[in-house]
C-alpha cells in the first residue's frame, strides 16, 4: 500500500454504538435530505462498527469506511456488507470515491492515550500532521456537505479551512468529544467538564460521584460535558464544542 495518507491516531479502539447519538445528529442536521442516497465516508472506520452505525442512521446512505491500518480493515470487511466499500486510507482512493455528502472523523485526529498527561502536545502531535490530514480530507467533502469532527486534539478555526467550513450549532450531551483542545503550538488549552444537577464537575470527580461511561450513548443520565477553556484572553471566536461544519467553499 503506498501513498497512504497521513497517520492520526494510532490507537483503533472503537465498539458498536458508541457514536449513535453524533450520527442522529448528523441526520437531523441534513433534515429531508437524509433519506436521499447520500454518500458518506467514515474516515478512520477501524473494525466496521462505525460503518454498520451511519448505515443504521441512513437506510439509504451509500456507506464507504476506510482506514490506515490494515489489520482493522481486514475485520471490517469481514464485518461490513458488500453493499459498503471498504478500502485503504490513500489520496487517491478517497478521491476516486468521492466526492462525499458527509465525512465523519470520530477519535481519528489525536493522539490518545499518549497526550493525555501533556501540557503541551506538539512532539507527539504536532499541529501541522493534522492540519495537512484534514485540509486533504476536506476536499473530497461536496460543498454544501457536511464534516463531523469528534475528539480532535486541535481546532477547525486554526486551520486554512476557517472561513470555508461553517459550524452548524447544533448542541451534543457529549460535546465534540472529551479529549481537551490545543493551540496550534501544542499548548493545552481545555478541560472537559461535566454540568449535572446544578455543578460543573471535572470529568473524574463526576465520574467518582456517578460510576457511569459518560461516554456511552447509552447511559441515560441528562449531563452536559463542555470544554472549559483555560484562559478567557484566547478563545478569540473558537468554539471548542462544535462537532459539525459545514463547507462553504472551496
Ligand atoms: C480510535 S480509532 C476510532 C474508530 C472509530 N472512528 C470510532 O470512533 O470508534 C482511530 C482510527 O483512526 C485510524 N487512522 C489514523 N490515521 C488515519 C488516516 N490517516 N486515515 C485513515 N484512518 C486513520 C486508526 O488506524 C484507527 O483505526
Amino acid at each position: 500500500m503506498d501513498n497512504l495518507t497521513i497517520q492520526q491516531q494510532g490507537n483503533s479502539h472503537t465498539f458498536a454504538g458508541r457514536n449513535a447519538a453524533f450520527f442522529k445528529a448528523l441526520h437531523r442536521a441534513f433534515g429531508e435530505q437524509a433519506d436521499t442516497p447520500l454518500k458518506i465516508l467514515s474516515f478512520g472506520c477501524s473494525t466496521g462498527e462505525e460503518c454498520l452505525d451511519i448505515q443504521k442512521e441512513f437506510p439509504n446512505a451509500q456507506v464507504f469506511g476506510t482506514d490506515i491500518k490494515q489489520s482493522a480493515l481486514k475485520q471490517a470487511m469481514d464485518k461490513c456488507p458488500a453493499s459498503m466499500t471498504i478500502f485503504p486510507s490513500n489520496e487517491a482512493a478517497i478521491a476516486q470515491h468521492g466526492p462525499y455528502d458527509a465525512i465523519t472523523a470520530m477519535s481519528v485526529f489525536c493522539k490518545w492515550p499518549t497526550t493525555s498527561e501533556l501540557a503541551n502536545i506538539s512532539e507527539l502531535y504536532p499541529f501541522s500532521t493534522f492540519e495537512a490530514g484534514l485540509v486533504n480530507l476536506v476536499r473530497n467533502l461536496k460543498i454544501g456537505g457536511i464534516l463531523l469532527l469528534q475528539n480532535a486534539q486541535y481546532m477547525v478555526e486554526d486551520t486554512r479551512l476557517a472561513g470555508h467550513l461553517h459550524p452548524i450549532n447544533e448542541t451534543f450531551r457529549e460535546s465534540s468529544g472529551w479529549i481537551f483542545k490545543c493551540l496550534p503550538d501544542g499548548t493545552r488549552v481545555t478541560t472537559t467538564s461535566i454540568e449535572y444537577d446544578g455543578k460543573v464537575w471535572e470529568a473524574k470527580e463526576f465520574a467518582a460521584v456517578y460510576p457511569i461511561d459518560a461516554n456511552d450513548p447509552n447511559n441515560s443520565l441528562p449531563f452536559r460535558m463542555l470544554h472549559r477553556w483555560h484562559s478567557d484572553t484566547v478563545l478569540n471566536g473558537r468554539q471548542p464544542d462544535i462537532a459539525l461544519w459545514r463547507k462553504m467553499s472551496d
